[in-house]
């Protein structure tokens, strides 16, 4: 039997007139980066803060590590960590000073250590010791993602983890989140980048006018369209390629 690591049902939720959320189901499978899609408005900011218990739905079910979002919020808050739509570092302080701090938030044993291993798995460790008012974009969002995962949560919500980086960057993160996946974490995130979906996610769902519209694997997306007819024509490499061979970085694995 598959393990679930996050169940949605019915989900319903309204911003006074505004019905966003209009019955949302899936289910993500522990240890899956499962993708939700949809353009700007629709809802995707929503669900996730409806699973991290930020915000209450108005109806429907949903279930994260086992525990009801509504009924149980300590248990979930436990379990997961969220990364926002907008950095939350502290602009003040350096990198490792926020690392430091959530560690110490969190009770953790021995904070400095936590600290300085998620520097380095991030490449942060040279910009340690700078205030993250002088980070890059691409430098923010590592830390970010790092401060998420301070006390390893079997979680965790990535709300547009790339929106605004440079393809390098954003192959970075990207390989970081395969890693939390390989490492048996479960990843929940939003994208309105299709390529990210595709790179990454094992199941992806379409939120579309406040339900999901499709779902599944990449490959059972792809049958849902008829497949192309085959014409014998030069494959063009995409912006992206041809970016990213300019500047003689490799694609991640
Ligand atoms: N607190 C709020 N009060 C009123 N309306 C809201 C509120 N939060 C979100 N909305 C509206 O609900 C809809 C869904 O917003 P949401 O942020 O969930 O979308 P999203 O899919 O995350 O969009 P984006 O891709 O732009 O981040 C939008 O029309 C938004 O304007
Ligand atoms: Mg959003």
């Amino acid at each position: 039997m598959k393990d679930t690591a996050i169940q949605v049902k019915g989900l319903q939720k309204s911003y006074k007139q505004l019905h966003v959320l209009k019955g949302v189901d899936f289910e993500v499978e522990k240890g899956n980066i499962f993708a939700l899609l949809g353009s700007n408005g629709a809802g995707k900011t929503t669900v996730v803060k409806i699973l991290t218990t930020l915000l209450k739905q108005d109806s429907g079910t949903a279930t994260v590590n086992g525990f009801d979002v509504a009924t149980k919020p300590d248990n979930v808050r436990q379990a997961i960590s969220l990364t926002g739509q907008f950095a939350a570092v502290d602009e003040i302080l350096t990198g490792r000073e926020n690392l430091i701090m959530i560690a110490k938030l969190r009770y953790l044993k021995n904070p400095r250590q936590v600290a300085d291993d998620l520097l380095k798995r991030f490449g942060l460790t040279d910009a340690a010791e700078r205030k993250v008012s002088t980070y890059s974009g691409g430098m923010r969002r590592r830390l970010d993602i790092a401060l998420s995962l301070v006390g390893k949560p079997h979680i965790i919500f990535l709300d547009e983890p790339t929106t605004g980086l440079d393809p390098e960057a954003r192959i970075e993160v990207w390989k970081i989140i395969k890693e939390l996946a390989d490492g048996g974490t479960t990843v929940l995130l939003t994208t309105q980048y299709l390529e990210e979906a595709e790179q990454l996610a094992d199941r992806i769902a379409i939120l579309h006018e406040g339900r999901i519209i499709a779902s599944g694997t990449l490959a059972e997306l792809k049958k849902l369209f008829p497949s192309a007819k085959v014409e014998y024509v030069e494959k063009q490499p995409s912006l992206e390629e041809i970016f990213l061979a300019i500047i003689g970085k490799k694609e991640a694995k």
